[in-house]
């Protein structure tokens, strides 16, 4: 793997959970991230999936320190920025930018889309001597496919899309190595999903952009990913290279989430197999012990209510240097293609490439 960018270990994040109004009384925490561990190598982009709720926005808001965590270390090219603050803090923030879910509400509406994107020069002055932000603006307007002349108007006056090419604009603007994309493109509608990940792709290889594409369904970051991790109720429980997961994945959780991902092909569709999960997920203020998996799995035995699974590649498949050999937290972790090899390289129906 390359040298790596961002190194995350044993990161937590516990919300307390309180009640009473006058007497505020911990009655116990929200466990929304649960030690997680991850490298993100340069020039790589890893996509982190999963469920609505699982953490993967705490997880985002920690890299770029707008959560404190609770335990666990984030190190920024060997540097540990976990507890920076300051000065100090302050430069590595303008290493590593976000992109948020929602164009519609990150961006301010009585604010020109030139202000916004101008925004960052004001906290970080150093990036661009004054007499040039105006320039630079409108460069970064026509790197994300907007119309320079449209510096003065306001976010209202955009497409969905439109404003989300803001976004993708502003978090540019100081040059940043790392982009944390927070499901830049699950408010859009899928017929504009695709231009904005054609668009972010090609900006990651013209800028030299380390990436972190978070989503919530594995067919959209299959496309922009190298690697891909996914999360299940605050922890990651399969990570591996994009054909591992796609072509081999061995937990049971991604097996069921790609049991559901669209596939072109109508024969192809009718033929898969479709795995139901049953239940909803628990709450993260409830994790079952042992596999926090086990209420929903169909393939759950008593070992799994006692003895947490490791993240780590399964004793089987270990060295067998095949797509099943990546880390994998079941304690009968099994391979099981889910989509055929010729529908992973069908081109996606919105026009991915
Ligand atoms: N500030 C907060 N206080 C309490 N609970 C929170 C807070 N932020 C998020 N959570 C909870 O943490 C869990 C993970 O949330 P989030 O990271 O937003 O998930 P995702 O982005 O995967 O949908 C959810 O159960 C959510 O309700
Ligand atoms: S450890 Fe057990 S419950 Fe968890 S995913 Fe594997 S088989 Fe299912
Ligand atoms: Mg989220």
């Amino acid at each position: 793997m390359a040298e790596p960018i961002l190194e995350v270990s044993g990161l937590v994040k516990h919300y307390p959970l309180t009640r009473g109004i006058l007497f505020r009384k911990q009655i116990g925490s929200v466990r929304a991230v649960d030690g997680v561990d991850f490298t993100l190598g340069r020039g790589e982009t890893l996509g982190i999936v999963g469920e609505s709720g699982c953490g993967k926005s705490t997880v985002a808001r920690m890299l770029v320190h707008l959560e404190q965590p609770t335990a666990g270390t984030i190190r920024y090219k060997g540097e540990d920025i976990t507890g920076l603050s300051g000065r100090a803090l302050k430069s590595v923030r303008r290493r590593i930018q976000m992109v948020f879910q929602d164009p519609y509400t990150s961006l301010n509406p009585r604010m020109t889309v030139g202000d916004i994107i101008r925004e960052p020069y004001d906290i970080h002055p150093e990036a661009a001597p004054k007499g040039d932000r105006a320039r630079k603006v409108r460069e970064l307007l026509d790197v994300v496919g907007l119309n320079p002349e449209h510096i003065n108007r306001y976010p209202h006056q955009f497409s969905g899309g439109q404003r989300q090419r803001i976004g993708i604009a502003r978090a540019l603007a100081l040059r940043p190595e790392v982009v944390v994309a927070d499901e830049p493109v699950s408010a859009l509608d899928v017929s504009v999903q695709a231009q904005v990940i054609n668009l972010m792709a090609a900006l990651r290889d013209e800028f030299d952009l380390s990436c972190l594409f978070i989503a919530h369904d594995l067919s959209i970051v299959r496309h922009i990913s190298d690697r891909v991790a996914v999360m299940y109720l605050g922890r990651i429980v399969e990570t591996g290279g994009d054909a591992e997961i796609y072509d081999r994945p061995t937990h049971p959780y991604t097996q069921a989430l790609l049991s559901a991902v669209p596939v072109p092909d109508p024969e192809a569709r009718e033929h898969r197999e479709r795995i139901i999960l049953a239940g909803d997920v628990p709450s993260p203020t409830d994790i079952p012990s042992g596999c926090r998996f086990r209420t929903r799995c169909w393939k759950a035995r008593e070992r799994c209510a006692s003895e947490v699974p490791e993240l780590a590649v399964p004793a089987g498949f270990r060295f067998a240097g095949g797509p099943a050999d990546h880390a994998s937290a079941c304690h009968f972790a099994e391979e099981k293609q889910m989509v055929s090899a010729q529908d992973m390289t069908d081109d996606h129906p919105a026009g991915l490439v």
